[in-house]
């Protein structure tokens, strides 16, 4: 029996990845989709989303959901997603204005469907507000995937920060405290999920004669492109798709019991994890099988355009990639 579940998302381009790859794995169902603000403005996400469904050949209901954290400002990351949300891919249909109810949806599928499963791959603004809104569903909830957070490496907003976590500290923080059967997916892990340059390269060669190729090349080339100016890193980390794997199969993971808390400060704390004893209750993906991981997505999302093994070396550069990080942080 495939695994239901519910994807909350900001498309986003490592978001895109992630719901090709959810539409191909024989191991999940997914029973909605709902949209954040987040990478892009949410009715961006939500007009991204309709698209990739439509090339990944998804039929679940796609529901808008909040445009604004819950009390801060949005900020699109439009320097790592592009000024449309998918790097230079630039949708034919013009976002329109959409209505919030994605808490709403939540809460159906949520009551509908006792333990169903959530991947959280935006700001958690939808489900602190489903959770808020209706308490019930925290003991009906099942495994609830978060991508989100930093630990032991450097992050994505600030030093200390990933940018989900800093995009809606007070969400993270609502949902760190909801007693849920949580499963962290922090940098520590996804920052290990790398398609590298070549690949890129292939896909954009593959992408002359084919368009679902070029729209991979369009949107990944933007990613790389962020990736080798703000780190000098030769490829796109598809944070995202990791999250979705775990979902379908966790012992791709190792996996550490921890309490945590997320800082509501501002500056360079906003959003950071915290190791506190009164923190909520997660498992955290500390360890992950990268190689297996990369060619989970090769042989699902790009084998028609990629010579096999073409992923491959990804895991290795992002190796590399944090150990000159760990170095320079000493
Ligand atoms: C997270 O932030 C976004 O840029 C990505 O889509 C991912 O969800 C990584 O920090
Ligand atoms: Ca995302």
């Amino acid at each position: 029996m495939p695994t239901s579940v519910l994807i909350d998302t900001d498309p986003g381009i490592d978001d895109a990845v992630a719901l090709a790859l959810a539409s191909r794995l024989p191991e999940l169902r997914i029973v909605a989709i709902t949209i954040a603000h987040g990478n892009t403005d949410v009715d961006r996400a939500t007009r991204n989303a309709r698209l990739i469904a439509s090339i990944a050949g998804i039929a679940a209901p796609i529901i808008p959901g909040a445009a604004a954290p819950l009390v801060r400002e949005p900020r699109p990351a439009r320097e790592t997603h592009g000024p449309e949300g998918l790097g230079h891919v630039i949708p034919a249909q013009e976002p329109e204005h959409e209505i919030d109810g994605a808490a709403e949806a939540i809460i159906a599928q949520v009551r509908g469907q006792r333990k169903l499963t959530v991947c959280c791959l935006g700001p958690l603004t939808n489900l602190a507000t489903a959770i808020a809104f209706a308490p019930d569903i925290a003991d009906a909830l099942g495994p609830v995937f978060v991508m989100g957070g930093a630990l032991n490496v450097p992050g994505t907003q600030t030093a200390r920060s990933e940018f989900n976590w800093w995009s809606d500290p007070e969400a993270a923080d609502f949902v760190m405290h909801a007693h849920l059967d949580l499963r962290l997916v922090p940098l520590d892990v996804t920052r290990r999920i790398a398609i590298p340059g070549s690949a890129i390269g292939a896909l954009a060669k593959a992408g002359e004669s084919d368009q679902q190729a070029r729209f991979w090349a369009d949107a990944l080339r933007f990613y790389a492109d962020f990736h080798q100016e703000y780190e000098r890193f030769d490829g796109c980390i598809v944070n995202d798709a990791l999250a979705i794997a775990l979902v379908a199969d966790p012992s791709l993971a190792g996996w550490e019991e921890m309490r945590l808390d997320v800082s509501l400060s501002d500056g360079a704390e906003r959003g950071a994890v915290r190791r506190s004893p009164e923190g909520g209750r997660t498992a955290v993906a500390m360890s992950v099988r990268a190689s297996e991981v990369l060619a989970l997505l090769e042989r699902t999302v790009f084998a028609r355009w990629l010579e096999p093994g073409s992923l491959a070396g990804g895991a290795a550069d992002a190796e590399r990639w944090l150990a000159n990080a760990a170095r320079e942080r000493k």
